[in-house]
């Protein structure tokens, strides 16, 4: 049994009968969170797939409240290690059995920098495939389609993808549908839409485009909670 709760834009956690993780925890400044960082619950893991502030949220905060180690792109992972976290680095197409699960770090085509005043390189960007409460689940989160997202499909039997679809910055829903074509998971929750100006308002138009697909869409709306047996 795996937990999938959406907390808004690409920020999920994942509990199973005895563990929880969060990806990308961005609360602080979230148009879309319902919810402050420290009513997220009990953490045991916080996964973060790059530097921009919409991923990396509130990971250093929940990483000292919870003595959670933030598992991450190696120069991402080190620059929270210098900010007193405890760190778990990864770098794409590496794997590693933490207590909670396995996860397997992907790749992404994006960017990844912690910007304030200035700019500082925080590695690649990535995306996660978790093997967690028996379940496979796979956020891919910020990139464009890429056709190696077929080998996922066929080296993880991917029970469900959390794909961006908001367009501009990540992939777009025409992008998105050809995404779940190649990983050809056993249902998708579409992310990274509606928080921003720029971004696809709804998920509307990618629901739509992967109807032809057969693949179950979960458009989760914040605060909510889907169950995977
Ligand atoms: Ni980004
Ligand atoms: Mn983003």
């Amino acid at each position: 049994m795996l937990e999938l709760t959406f907390n808004g834009h690409a920020n999920f956690k994942l509990s199973d009968s005895k563990h929880s993780i969060i990806i990308d925890p961005w609360f602080t400044g979230n148009p879309k969170a319902l919810i402050s960082p420290s009513e997220a619950g009990r953490l045991d893991a916080i996964l973060v797939t790059h530097g921009h502030s919409d991923h990396l949220g509130d990971a250093l905060e929940l990483s000292k409240r919870h003595n959670a180690v933030i598992i991450a792109p190696n120069e991402l992972a080190l620059f929270c290690q210098r900010r007193g976290a405890k760190v778990h680095p990864m770098n794409p197409g590496g794997k590693f059995a933490f207590d909670f699960g396995t996860v397997k770090m992907t790749k992404a085509e994006h960017s990844s920098a912690f910007i304030d005043r200035g700019s500082e390189y925080t590695g690649v960007a990535s995306g996660f495939i978790v093997d967690m409460g028996g379940k496979t689940l796979y956020h891919a989160g910020d990139t464009c389609v890429f056709s190696e997202m077929k080998l996922l499909g066929e080296l993880h039997s991917i029970d469900v993808a959390l794909l961006p679809i908001g367009d501009n910055y990540t992939m777009g829903p025409e992008e998105a549908a050809k995404a779940v074509e190649l990983l050809n998971p056993g249902s998708v929750v579409p992310m990274h839409f509606g928080t921003f100006e720029v971004l696809e308002e709804t998920a509307d138009r990618f629901v739509d485009m992967i109807r032809a697909t057969g693949v179950k869409p979960i458009v989760m709306a914040v605060g909510q909670t889907e169950r995977f047996e």
